[in-house]
């Protein structure tokens, strides 16, 4: 063991020295610089055995107490082994600086080469110091702030040892059965795109081989969020067109961006598991974007390829695989068990092998850990996790996320003295629930609940009666929520309410009841919410309901007769401050909605972008036109809705094309209330006629601005010749000459419009 230890400490040695020694060659242009790298990772490539090549393709999670014994018989025993002999290139959940260092000098002193592990994951919105889920943040359409929160989440997460998150989730989401549309940004493409690129950003920073960044993953490709009827895992078979523009612009965003990796979907599309899709890998991702990072399979999903009907064996798994671009396996042992003897047999390439192998040591490298494998691991830094400044940042993202979604008889905001506030809903009390669904190492009970929100402005007296649970027990990352029916509490809640001037309910989904496997096919209020609602409404209508969930909910009798209501979201570790700033207009809301909330589950997926039909009016007083007979086809709240304070009057929209042949439009927005307020101004075209039919509307632009009480300002947006293009359904991006119709306002129903004509 120790001339082992030798040998591969000189080995990496020579291999540090000289990369490093490229990396710091000021005078080298940006293409002698990656020729330079290229070589460098070459020459460590031809040193690998092929069992070494294939360990790096190979992850496994944590799977021992690494501060414990060693593990010494069944799977753990076997997976220790691979990773003391270089088979493993990376692991998964195992964090905090001790631990990774336990791992990393295994990696590091004990294999051949000492080739370092890199340390992934799910970061997905915050790692101990919580941000709001991302659903939420993404109403904020604050691209900033959601970069600010990424930067928060790895440079905490980096602190911990980790050095690669698998997130941002990319995917385009129109199901509110779906429990994963909490990870996402909703259900637009140009928006997704613009926040999937902000999110990687903000983990990546500028320079990847500091300490305080992180790699980012673009998850899931592809199509993972069109899975049929909302349940996770479940097939997804859409078509071309839906793909091209709906699916593919954020991740074709993220490639751009220069995320570092991609991660591989659980469903199989149009028949073929995104695993072993060589036509989403191969053809789109790593030749037509360019892609240069590495593809991780999602957890387990090479050997899903058997139950999906796609291959017969772990041996067919790690062929159709590899074939398709699968750089690394997540917990299926396909190519650790399988890949060397294909190799040998000249069933598989090794080039194949060795691109996959080349692409994950590059961004290793990029992370500085060929540099210093334990740059992440500073005990006294780790030390700094939750300091007050992060606590500030997410504070401030969570009050970005709030949507006012109704205000009638301005109940809102609260005055700040004199008032008796009945508070109802054991959400209201909850320090766990706000954490949400991927609460990565944050503490159980760690955030702040409305309850202890509110009763920091002490000149008002609150109430605080559960009157109802949401769940019967918190269940957990791993098992299903069991919904409570228990209607005990009714009685003293209705009771608070008939003696206080306001109510404020806070009801909807426990954290635990979005994100992954927790699809519903009911998206009301769980259990007997709903019901305490309308009887507490019967008492009292000074009623507040403030919402906390993690998809779009159908809440048609609330939206009719509750006069306030506030999408509060899980907003993470601050959600009480942020929801007691909102609720007291020390911050005026300007959330603005990114799904449609439904009016039923009927409806579901239901989004702006949708297609006019053949029948689109009931033109001739009878049944046959596209509708329901039990329901309106509008959502309850559109895409782009949510209210501030202040109110807003759009007008003089004007619309020119310049000599560069782009449009121009702007458009006067006028703040005509007496307080400053942040609105989104959104812009959306309608391409009238084309050569395959085009969505009623489509988001192009978007602005967040802030105008003082009173103030005007005109907000100009440019189109160019890309926002007017689509892909056709052989996959071609065509911009075609034509009539537009163009609608600038502040929700996706906005009715101010005007048009123009292109020509190419
Ligand atoms: C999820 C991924 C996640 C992975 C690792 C899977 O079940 O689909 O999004 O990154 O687990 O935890």
């Amino acid at each position: 063991m120790k001339s082992n230890t030798t040998i591969a400490l000189f080995i990496l040695g020579i291999i540090h020295v000289s990369i490093i020694g490229c990396q710091s060659d000021l005078k080298m242009t940006p293409n002698e610089h990656n020729n330079a790298v290229e070589t460098k990772l070459d020459s460590l490539l031809a040193l690998m055995t092929l069992e070494e090549k294939v360990g790096q393709m190979n992850q496994y999670n944590g799977f021992w107490e690494v501060t414990g014994p060693a593990p010494k018989d069944g799977a753990a025993a076997k997976k220790y082994e691979h990773l003391r002999k270089g088979l493993v290139g990376s692991m998964l959940n195992v964090k905090g600086v001790k631990n990774v260092v336990e791992v990393q000098k295994i990696a590091v002193e004990e294999t051949r080469l000492g080739i370092p592990l890199i340390i992934g994951f799910d970061v997905i919105h915050g790692y101990k110091t919580m941000s709001p889920i991302p659903l939420a943040e993404s109403a904020s359409w604050d691209l900033e702030a959601m970069k600010k929160s990424a930067a928060v989440a790895a440079d905490e997460a980096a602190a911990s040892g980790i050095n690669w998150t698998f997130a941002p989730m990319v995917d385009i989401s129109r199901d509110a059965r779906w429990g994963r549309v909490m990870e996402g940004a909703g259900e637009d493409p140009f928006l997704g795109a613009k926040i999937a690129e902000a999110r990687i950003r903000g983990f990546q920073g500028e320079d990847l081989s500091t300490n305080s960044t992180i790699a980012a993953c673009a998850k899931h490709f592809a199509a993972y969020g069109f899975a049929q009827a909302g349940r996770d895992y479940n097939t997804v078979d859409i078509g071309t067109s839906t793909l091209f523009n709906q699916v593919f612009p954020p991740f074709k965003a993220a490639s751009k961006a220069k995320v570092k990796t991609f991660m591989n979907a659980f469903n199989i599309l149009n028949g073929i598991p995104a695993t072993g899709n060589s036509f989403l890998q191969r053809d789109i991702l790593k030749g037509e974007w360019g892609f240069e990072g590495f593809v991780i399979s999602d957890w387990g999903s090479l050997k899903e390829m058997i139950p999906h009907g796609y291959a017969k064996d772990l041996t067919q798994v790690a062929e159709i695989a590899v074939n398709a671009g699968s750089d690394m396996d997540m917990e299926s042992y396909a190519y650790v068990e399988e890949l060397v003897k294909l190799v040998n047999d000249g069933v598989v390439k090794e080039s194949l092998v060795d691109d996959a192998v080349k692409r994950i040591l590059k961004v290793k490298f990029e992370l500085g850990l060929f540099d210093d494998p334990y740059k992440y691991c500073s005990i006294e830094r780790e030390k700094t996790i939750g300091r007050p400044e992060l606590q500030e940042a997410v504070l401030d993202v969570a009050k970005k996320s709030i949507v006012l979604l109704k205000n009638e008889n301005q109940l809102l905001p609260l005055k700040k003295n004199g008032l008796t506030i009945g508070l109802i809903g054991s959400l209201a009390g909850d320090k766990d629930s706000p954490l949400g669904s991927w609460r990565a190492a944050a503490e159980s009970n760690s955030a702040v609940s409305v309850l202890e929100g509110l009763q920091k402005y002490s000149g008002n007296t609150i109430h605080y009666d559960k009157g109802v649970d949401v769940l019967t027990q918190n269940p957990g990352f791993l098992m299903e929520a069991e919904v409570s029916y228990d209607k005990s509490g009714f009685k003293s809640a209705i009771a608070t309410a008939k003696k206080s001037d306001v109510v404020i309910m806070v009801l909807g989904e426990h954290g635990f009841q979005s994100g992954e496997g927790r699809s519903r096919t009911q998206i009301g209020l769980p259990g007997v919410q709903q019901e305490l609602l309308e009887e507490i409404y019967k008492v009292n209508k000074n009623l507040i309901l403030i919402l906390n969930n993690g998809r779009p909910l159908a809440i048609p009798w609330a939206a009719e007769n509750i006069p306030s209501i506030v999408e509060a979201w899980h907003l993470g570790t601050q959600s009480g401050n942020a929801i007691a700033e909102v609720l007291y207009g020390d911050y005026n809301p300007s959330g603005k909605l990114t799904m449609s909330f439904p009016r039923s589950v009927g409806q579901v997926p239901i989004m702006y972008n949708r297609y006019n039909t053949g029948r689109p009016i009931n033109a001739e007083a009878n049944v046959f036109w596209s509708h329901y007979s039990d329901e309106l086809n509008e959502p309850l709240f559109p895409f782009g809705h949510g209210l501030s304070y202040s109110t807003f009057k759009y007008e003089n929209l004007i619309v020119n094309s310049n000599s560069k042949n782009e449009i121009t439009v702007s458009v006067d927005i006028t703040n005509t209330s007496k307080i400053e307020g942040k609105e989104v101004v959104q812009v959306y075209i309608h391409d009238l006629v084309a050569s395959v039919a085009r969505p009623i509307k489509e988001l192009k632009g978007f602005e967040l601005i802030k105008l003082k009480a009173g103030e005007t300002k005109t907000v100009s947006f440019v189109l160019s010749k890309e926002e007017l293009g689509f892909y056709n359904n052989i996959g071609k991006w065509v911009v075609e000459s034509g009539d537009f119709k163009i609608f600038v306002g502040g929700s996706s129903e906005t009715r101010l419009e005007t048009h123009f004509t292109y020509t190419n």
